[in-house]
């Protein structure tokens, strides 16, 4: 199943997992719309006509929500009713933390063991250097910057970009260095707006055209930002709020790659008797942590990432 924000990568996933598990010797069953599938009974055998042509698309075709009602006791002895009926025994997640938090009540109350695969544009999930859809998110924020740059540097104007990723700064940093960006916000890192003003009016002066500046959503400075590089810098400037473009899109080769080997570890975890666990990246080796650890982990964005982008936002 996939629940929470939808990411590219999703649909690899569910279909590399339904793969691997058949070539266990398991019956794969797939749940639509998440959460509120399990409530519903939406639960259907992996046929290959449910699961074949998926690959290459964005979002996730499974469908997915964010329940509320999986919060209430009752509902969930509904979800676990349904899995009864159809003898499901072990469950597969592809999704966020708050999507592992609600398997891992789910664990509690009923027993059944799940694996979870960490998928989420803000690459923010504890104890993972990697989620699925962040490097599909940041070729999607790639292709708008350069078309931003386009227009920027006809008019001479100063752009503001805003990326999603919540309280995160990983897409806004890491784009801000792909893009080659002036400026960059990000909810880690102070910032010092008088010296980046010195900074880009001296930029101005050796003969730069225009400028770009990237602000993570976490920090509310968009719109701020923008009329104050306006002021600041004497340029025309506009704001740009990238917003769900950057969630869909077909799946990059790293994402369908990553995919798979998520999804692999995770069907080898539950042979091997995982419990509630969550598949994890970390330092180019898969793993599994106990969602524990995850739940009560802050996540710490990359610390060479910070230092490099640390020089754009001051
Ligand atoms: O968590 C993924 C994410 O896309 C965030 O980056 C963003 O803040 C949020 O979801 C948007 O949520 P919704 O799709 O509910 O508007």
């Amino acid at each position: 199943m996939t629940s929470g924000g939808d990411a590219a990568g999703m649909n690899p996933a569910v279909k590399s997992a339904v793969d691997y598990a058949r070539k266990c010797g398991m019956t794969p069953y797939v749940v639509e719309w998440g959460l509120r599938g399990l409530i519903e009974g939406l639960i259907h055998e992996a046929t290959d006509d449910r699961i074949s042509g998926i690959l290459h698309r964005g979002g996730t075709v499974l469908g997915s929500s964010r329940s509320k009602r999986f919060f209430e006791h009752s509902f969930r002895k509904v979800a676990y009713e349904n899995l009864q009926k159809v003898g499901i025994s072990k469950l597969v997640v592809v999704g966020g933390d708050g999507s592992f938090n609600a398997l891992n009540q789910f664990y509690s109350d009923f027993g059944v063991p799940f694996a979870g695969i960490p998928a989420t544009i803000d690459n923010d999930i504890a104890g993972t250097d990697y989620c699925l859809g962040v490097d599909t998110a940041l070729n999607m924020i790639r292709q708008s910057v350069d078309s931003i740059r386009d227009t920027a540097a006809s008019f001479s104007r100063a752009f503001v970009i805003e990326t999603m990723g919540r309280d995160c700064g990983y897409l806004a940093m890491t784009s801000a260095l792909a893009n080659g960006a002036d400026v960059c916000l990000v909810p880690e890192v102070p910032y010092d707006l008088d010296s980046i003003a010195e900074r880009l009016r001296v930029n101005k002066e050796n003969g730069q055209r225009y400028v770009l500046g990237v602000v993570a959503e976490g920090t509310g400075m968009g719109e701020t930002l923008t009329r104050w590089m306006g002021d600041a810098l004497g340029m025309d400037a506009r704001l740009t709020v990238l917003g769900h473009v950057q969630r869909g899109g077909s799946p990059t080769v790293y994402d369908r790659i990553m995919a798979h080997k998520f999804a692999v570890a995770a069907i080898d975890g539950l042979i091997a008797g995982d419990q509630s666990q969550v598949v994890v990246f970390k330092d180019g080796v898969f793993g599994s942590k106990a969602i524990s650890e995850i739940a009560d982990t802050k996540h710490v964005v990359d610390a060479d990432l910070l230092k490099l982008s640390a020089d754009l936002s001051s």
